[in-house]
């Protein structure tokens, strides 16, 4: 978290005043589902600190799950903490990270001599579409109004996955729809149209599934050969 790098500086400006200050920063983190997360706020020179404490925000409430001081080490306070894994570096990492894992976690890092550092961090999970992509098997006469030809389908995704489609240099348009689910993935569809003429029977098109704001912006190409259309 680079844009978090600041903060440390404000805290030495405040630890050579020697005086009160109480510094927040907002920041994010994404993580893959099923890889492990580490919540890291800035680096911080251990010895200054008397105390962290790591929260949670649920249901708009905030809870305290870790606190640690230099004479009793990391303790628990509730059941969270046997989820995470308190570094030696203050920041926490969670294993094999689950869609439940996602929300504001925040460390506050008291530190002598009266200066309080508060991190807000959003961890924001990525989960990968399942892509299928299906040429149009109901056969279509040759013609000149447009006809599905294809489907594309990005399912399960997190962020939602944005479809789009290459055909060469042949006219298409596509109608999308996205379907919600209940543990906040997105299911993508998009469905190609072109004007069924004879000679795209048999040409490859190429659906492009792509994540963004997310850890990383994979962009996966699935190609599909076009083979419904038929002569009279
Ligand atoms: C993730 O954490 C688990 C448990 O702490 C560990 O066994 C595993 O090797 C870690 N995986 C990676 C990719 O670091
Ligand atoms: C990670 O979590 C998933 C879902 O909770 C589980 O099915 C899987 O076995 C876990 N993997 C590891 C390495 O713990
Ligand atoms: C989320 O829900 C959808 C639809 O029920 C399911 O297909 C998908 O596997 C779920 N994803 C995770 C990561 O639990
Ligand atoms: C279309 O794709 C198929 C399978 O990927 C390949 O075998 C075929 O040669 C491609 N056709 C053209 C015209 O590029």
């Amino acid at each position: 978290m680079r844009s978090l790098s600041w903060s440390s500086l404000l805290l030495l400006l405040c630890f050579l005043w020697s005086a009160t200050c109480h510094v927040s920063v907002n920041g994010k983190v994404y993580a893959i589902l099923g890889s492990n997360a580490t919540i890291k706020c800035t680096d911080v020179t251990l010895a200054w600190i008397r105390e962290i404490t790591w929260q949670r925000e649920v249901g708009g409430k905030t809870e305290s799950f870790i606190t640690y001081t230099t004479e009793t080490g990391p303790r628990s306070l509730t059941w969270l903490a046997s989820r995470v894994k308190f570094l030696a570096d203050g920041s926490i990492e969670i294993p094999n990270v689950t869609l439940d894992d996602e929300g504001t976690y925040k460390q506050v890092i008291t530190m002598l001599p009266s200066m309080v550092l508060e991190c807000k961090i959003y961890l924001q999970v990525q989960v990968f579409p399942i892509i299928h992509v299906v040429p149009e098997l109901d056969p279509v006469m040759v013609g000149c109004l447009e006809e599905t030809v294809g489907i594309c389908i990005a399912r399960a995704a997190k962020p939602p996955a944005a479809i789009d489609w290459r055909t060469g240099d042949l006219a298409y348009s596509v109608e999308e729809s996205e379907t919600r689910h209940e543990n906040g993935t997105v299911t993508t569809q998009s469905v190609l149209k072109m004007i069924p003429e004879w000679k795209i029977n048999g040409i490859n098109v190429t659906c492009i599934v792509l994540q963004e704001d997310a850890m990383s912006d994979i962009q996966t190409e699935r190609t599909v050969t076009i083979r419904n259309i038929h002569c009279k």
